[in-house]
């Protein structure tokens, strides 16, 4: 693992993960491949631009010559696949991308990784693919149950991953990860949402009755579970990444609001999401076996969290104020306020 191909490194979990990767390691070289879709931000990336063993490209997952320009002129030997369509909302409201990002250019990545013969190529998928699970905890051998356009396309990356790997010998290996939380998240997302809102007196808009269950993880954790993955994981297994700690919506919101001190009364309740999973829960003890462990609570997650965006107004003002961002949020929350 010396030449890595980071896709979406330009988004919030892959542009965590290049800091680490670089921080950590004093020999491997870093190549971030992004399209910089409204997601991606080189802002980012600021913290490691000036180094040596980092380099950029534009490019999109979905387009084989620029996967296979790459490839050679880096001498690519690890893949790690972040790149995706990634938020449930948007892909009710549109699912071309999803699909067409998630399962056909991951198609396109195993294809360069199957013609370079690499050493490693690792998928980022969710623990979105099990689908609800009210009660127990889902386990890497558990069947694949996706309930919305989003948790489809992911599955659809995954099971073509495996199928490389059954075929043609590829050495794949994939992560399934719990909500990730912490810096450079993009505000569409609920907790940077809620936190951005909050800071600005805004209604928290919170689907349902905000009882639905997730398992927040910070960040750093996840990207330090992927490289434990890297390093020790057998190829042709799935690794589930997670706390094992399902915390409420509204637990969340209000832990927010208080680490801010502002009133409850910001929380305001909304129409459900469409096909809402109402709890995600993984059983983690197959990456525990190879030595990791979250190394923070929700409580100190939420905390860090808070404070990285309090201090950070410079980075996600820039997006809130910008046309997309508020176009997206009039088409999303608009009319959908549930009077008491
Ligand atoms: P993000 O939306 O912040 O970033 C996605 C990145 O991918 C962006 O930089 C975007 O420009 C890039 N991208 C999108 N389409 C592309 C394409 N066609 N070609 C090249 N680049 C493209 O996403 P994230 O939250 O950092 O998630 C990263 C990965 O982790 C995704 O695969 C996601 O499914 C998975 N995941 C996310 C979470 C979470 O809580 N955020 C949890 C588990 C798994
Ligand atoms: O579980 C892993 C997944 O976590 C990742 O695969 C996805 O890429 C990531 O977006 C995230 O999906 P969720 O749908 O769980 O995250 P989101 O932040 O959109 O929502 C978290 C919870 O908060 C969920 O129960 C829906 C609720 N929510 C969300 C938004 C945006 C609200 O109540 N109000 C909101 O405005």
């Amino acid at each position: 693992m010396k030449n890595i191909l980071v896709t979406g490194g330009a988004g919030f979990i892959g542009s965590n993960f290049v800091q680490l990767m670089l921080n950590k390691y004093d020999d491997v070289n870093i190549v971030v491949f992004d399209k910089l879709t409204y997601a991606g931000n080189l802002d980012n990336l600021i913290p490691v631009e000036e180094n040596p063993r980092y380099h950029f490209y534009q490019g999109d997952i979905c387009h084989p010559h620029e996967v296979d320009e790459v490839m050679g002129r880096y001498n690519i030997d690890t893949i790690v696949n972040f790149a995706a369509e990634t938020h449930v909302d948007r892909s009710l409201m549109e699912p071309g991308g999803f699909i067409q990002t998630d399962v056909y250019g991951t198609y396109i990545l195993l294809e360069a990784a199957k013609k370079y013969q690499i050493e490693r190529y690792h998928q980022i998928s969710t623990d979105e693919v099990y689908g609800a699970v009210l009660e127990g905890r889902s386990k890497e051998t558990d069947k694949l149950h996706t309930r919305s356009p989003y948790s489809a396309a992911k599955a659809g990356g995954d099971l073509m991953c495996l199928a490389y790997y059954t075929s043609f010998n590829l050495p794949v290996t994939i992560t399934r990860g719990s909500n990730n939380i912490g810096p450079y998240q993009y505000p569409e997302k609920a907790v940077p949402l809620f936190i951005t809102n909050a800071i600005d007196n805004k209604p928290l808009p919170l689907y349902g009755d905000g009882l639905q269950m997730r398992d927040y993880q910070y960040v750093q954790d996840h990207c330090e579970g992927i490289d434990v993955v890297l390093r020790q994981g057998q190829v042709g297994e799935i690794y589930n990444l997670g706390t094992g700690v399902e915390t409420t919506n509204i637990e969340m919101a209000r832990l927010i609001l208080k680490l801010l001190d502002k009133p409850d009364s910001l929380i305001q309740p909304i129409t459900d999401r469409p096909g809402h999973d109402r709890r995600y829960a993984l059983d983690c003890s197959k990456i525990q076996a190879l030595g990791w462990r979250s190394a923070h609570s929700f409580e100190q997650a939420i905390a860090a969290t808070v404070r990285w965006y309090v201090d950070n107004e410079w980075w996600w003002r820039k997006i809130k104020s910008g046309n997309h961002y508020q176009e997206y949020y009039q088409r999303q929350y608009a009319g959908r306020e549930i009077k008491n």
